[in-house]
């Protein structure tokens, strides 16, 4: 596992500094110590309190409470499998069982060499692409038992693997870096919002539609 450095308390330091209270830093600070150690240590939340001036009590109840901080080492690389109503009606739990059975490996855990973390998701917003997957957070639409499989076999010999939205998978760690830095100049990787997405909107359009006016304040 690497250090916590001085460098990575600087960083910390440096991402107070987007917030009127510092206390307010504490969830990009989390992902940051996460893409160093690709799990939140108690030396991560001993540093954490320090830099934000609050009791280690404080910081661990936090990164207690939110499940994409995790206390053991994640490996290489997250696999989320959404199994919430929309995904499951389409597949959700068939996808989910294939990938748990090809890695060997159930909610929350590594696989046999800890390359592999699996974890049942919650709802993703991608109920339009269901079922969906996600690999270090990147979108892999409207997966099947076969699909999903293969996109772990690919990962496992190290071939690039894109997203179904665009980018390039890159890592756990990477992605938690991006989490705590988003201007890191990824923002417009990927695409735009497709019709399936839009669909709605399109409807809306159609038929003239549009919401109705905010009531007025204090009515
Ligand atoms: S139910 Fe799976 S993304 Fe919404």
């Amino acid at each position: 596992m690497s250090e916590l450095t001085a460098e990575t308390r600087a960083h910390m330091v440096e991402l107070t500094h987007r917030y009127p209270e510092k206390r307010s830093a504490i969830m990009p600070i989390l992902h940051l110590a996460q893409s160093v150690q690709d799990e939140i240590t108690p030396e991560a939340m001993q540093m954490c309190a320090e830099v934000l001036d609050l009791t280690t009590a404080e910081v661990n109840a936090v990164a207690t409470f939110y499940t994409m901080y995790k206390r053991r080492p994640v490996g290489k690389h997250h696999i989320g499998i959404c199994t919430n109503t929309l995904c499951a009606l389409l597949g959700g739990d068939a996808v989910y069982e294939a990938v748990s059975e090809r890695l060997g490996a159930g909610h929350n855990e590594t696989d046999v060499d800890g390359t592999f973390w699996l974890e049942r998701i919650e709802c993703q917003a991608a109920c339009t692409h269901a079922p969906a997957m996600t690999v270090d957070w990147e979108f892999m639409d409207c997966q099947t038992p076969a699909s999903a499989v293969d996109v772990i076999d690919r990962l496992a010999r190290g071939e690039t693997v894109v997203s179904t939205r665009g980018p390039a998978i890159r890592d756990f760690q990477a992605t938690e870096h991006t989490l705590a830095f988003p201007d890191d100049g990824l923002a417009g990787e990927g695409g735009e919002a497709d019709a399936i997405m839009c669909a709605g909107l399109t409807v809306a359009k159609e038929r003239g539609m549009s919401a109705p006016p905010a009531p007025a304040q204090g009515a």
